[in-house]
């Protein structure tokens, strides 16, 4: 399986918006063509259009969705409504918890348009958990260590080779990522020796003075470790 690079842009500001935020783009473009690696970004709703208009090569999903039908709901996001602009989203981010019969229900429906569906979970059962839902992948990311710097890898590896364990024993056979503090290539490296497939990491990148040279280090480091 190629390893999965997945950016989720949140909205730090001015950081994940207009030009700021295709520079992102471009750097993923870039590292997907010249490393064997899948690229992901989910920027910021009002910013959908316009990356999916330029995006190439790395998928562009949103950063949630409503598990609702179109109709009577005020503010909602709708599959419906991000269809043709997104290859699938990203669901029950911690910061955008849902139920799990919720999540059921976006998943069911991302799948119903060739959507793709990408559940996050804050432990190892609780990935296994979702994973039953049959989703395109998940991720693990423990929600204490987001946005620390202080990563995963190095804090709680135990997490990821649970999930990995947890989330296959029960047949699952999609991308497993995992996140929270994912700041270097280091970092990446010991993700995937663990057993993952790959990372979802935000601010390491969209806050990076460089976003090409800091993502260049993740699949470098992916690459190799995964080889
Ligand atoms: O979805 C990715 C995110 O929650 C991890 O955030 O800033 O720790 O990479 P960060």
């Amino acid at each position: 399986m190629r390893p999965i690079i997945a950016i989720n842009a949140k909205v730090y500001y001015p950081h994940s918006f207009g030009a700021h935020l295709l520079r992102v783009l471009r750097a993923l473009e870039r590292i997907a063509d010249e490393y064997d690696v899948e690229t992901i970004l989910a920027p910021p709703h009002t910013e959908i259009k316009e990356v999916s208009s330029i995006a190439k090569k790395t998928k562009v999903y949103a950063q949630s969705v409503d598990p609702v039908n179109p109709g009577a709901h005020t503010g909602s996001v709708i599959v419906e409504g991000i269809k043709d602009f997104v290859k699938g989203s990203i669901i029950n981010h911690s910061e955008k918890r849902i139920r799990i019969d919720e999540i059921e229900v976006v998943v069911r429906k991302l799948n119903e348009y060739g959507l793709e569906s990408l559940v996050c979970a804050p432990t190892p059962l609780t990935a296994a958990s979702v994973a039953v839902l049959r989703p395109t992948m998940v991720a693990m990311e423990p929600p204490e260590l987001i946005g620390t710097g202080i990563s995963v890898s190095k804090a709680k590896p135990e997490t990821i080779t649970d999930t990995v364990n947890a989330v296959r024993e029960i047949g699952f056979n999609g991308p497993i990522l995992v996140g929270a503090g994912i700041s270097t290539g280091d970092d990446v490296k010991k993700a995937i020796e663990l057993g993952a497939n790959g990372v979802l990491v935000a601010s390491a990148v969209m806050k990076a003075k460089d976003p090409y040279e800091k993502l260049k280090e993740f699949a470098g480091a992916s690459v190799a470790s995964n080889a």
